[in-house]
């Protein structure tokens, strides 16, 4: 069923021109898959609601407390695949439509919840509807959040149909939440390695996110000297440089620049401004030292060629280890699959420090994640959602 109901979603949000999904909170396909998903929950019997920060939330059962809650997240990354995040959403509806058919009465409240903005894709910052709700982000530090035409998220998410003025903690809602199980894809060769096609999450390594300011003077690239230049692109490029290096020197650290944006970017121009965003991770929890030394690099870089950098975070998360308890009870359930850690942030990990949470993750045979050869194979996904079935029912007694 898993299969099915992501085939029915497959033709929304396809980007025609980076290939894959880019389905972004509050846009035109993100809108689509929120009515999918409601459509099919009140199909289920359950209960739906949206709450003051626009996650959903469908209830078999009352509304908590101590609710056994699984879910996952609806948009993308930009030309991401078809699998992260709505794996979690359509295995979590099969699941319930499974223990439906096998009669289960759940002891305690159920409920599948798809959290905003997971990826920060248009606002920036990542899990922003998990931060929300646990108060991990403030309610003005979100509402004055931008994506790239300037619109701010109090603005989207009014014409979401929120209340702008409501977003923010949610004690209310944090505390229905007994335990909470996230199914995802695998999003590295982990399971491949292992030859399983199911892992029990153990750890999600700190990470964050740094936006670079390069300042510079805009200028003509035919009548400007090489010697008169202060071009920002340099100390950009060389920050990215040093970012790799700098990752390469410590343990399994993980350093990307994966966005640079000139302004105001024209082939025969000189940048007046150059700003890059840098995603940093390291296991053992020192990416802020990581990125003080990438943020020297670029100071040094900036001045040789009369520039200045701006160094802003935007977004920061210690390592996470999932509740050892609920892990033992997940892995008892499926008669010891293997546990695995990620490099990958989930709302699981921003519950963590609130309630038992855990992962289950599901096989990726491409080993690639966030771009289109993300995949999970038919097989696998029915594996993982009867998984995701079995280990509901038991959380559920
Ligand atoms: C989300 O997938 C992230 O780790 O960036
Ligand atoms: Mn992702
Ligand atoms: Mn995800």
């Amino acid at each position: 069923m898993t299969s099915a109901l992501l085939a029915e979603i497959g033709d929304v949000g396809r980007d025609r021109t980076r290939g894959g999904y880019s389905r972004h909170v509050f846009d035109g396909a993100e809108l689509e898959l929120r009515t999918w998903f409601l459509a099919h929950a009140r199909r289920l019997g359950l209960d739906t609601e949206t709450d003051r920060n626009g996650n959903l939330w469908a209830w078999w059962g009352g509304q908590g407390p101590d609710a056994v809650v699984t879910g996952s997240h609806l948009d993308s990354v930009p030309g991401g695949g078809a699998f992260d995040g709505p794996l979690g959403v359509a295995s979590a509806l099969a699941a319930v439509r499974a223990l439906r058919d096998r009669g289960a009465v759940p002891g305690r409240p159920l409920a599948v919840v798809v959290f905003a903005e997971e990826e920060g894709g248009r606002f920036g910052v990542p899990c922003l509807g998990s931060r929300l709700l646990t108060g991990a982000i403030g309610a003005e530090a979100a509402r004055r959040l931008r994506d790239q035409d300037g619109r701010t998220f109090a603005e989207a998410a009014a014409g979401a149909g929120l209340d702008p003025d409501r977003i923010g903690a949610d004690p209310g809602a944090l505390g229905r939440i007994g335990r909470f199980v996230e199914l995802h894809v695998e999003q590295g060769r982990g399971l491949v390695d292992l030859g399983s096609p199911v892992a029990v999450g153990s750890t999600v390594i700190a990470h964050g996110r740094w936006r670079f300011t390069f300042t510079g003077q805009g200028n003509h690239a035919g009548a400007t000297l090489l010697r008169d230049r202060r071009d920002p692109m340099l100390p950009a490029a060389a920050t990215v440089t040093a970012a790799r290096e700098l990752a390469a020197a410590a343990p399994d650290a993980r350093a990307t620049v994966g966005r640079i944006v000139p302004t105001p970017g024209g082939t025969n121009v000189i940048a007046s401004t150059v700003r890059l965003w840098l995603d940093a991770r390291v296991p053992d929890g020192s990416t802020h030292a990581l990125v003080e030394e990438v943020a020297g690099a670029a100071r040094v870089a900036a001045a040789a060629e009369g520039c200045t950098v701006d160094v802003r975070e935007e977004s920061a998360s210690d390592t996470v280890t999932f509740d050892a308890g609920l892990r033992a009870e997940l892995g008892g359930v499926l008669g010891g699959v293997p546990e695995l850690a990620t490099g990958a942030g989930h709302d699981a990990a921003i519950l963590a420090p609130h309630v038992p949470a855990a992962m289950l993750y599901v096989r990726n045979p491409t080993g690639i994640s966030h771009a289109p050869e993300e995949f999970a194979e038919p097989a696998d996904v029915e594996r993982g959602a009867a998984a995701l079935a079995d280990v509901l029912e038991h959380l559920c007694r």
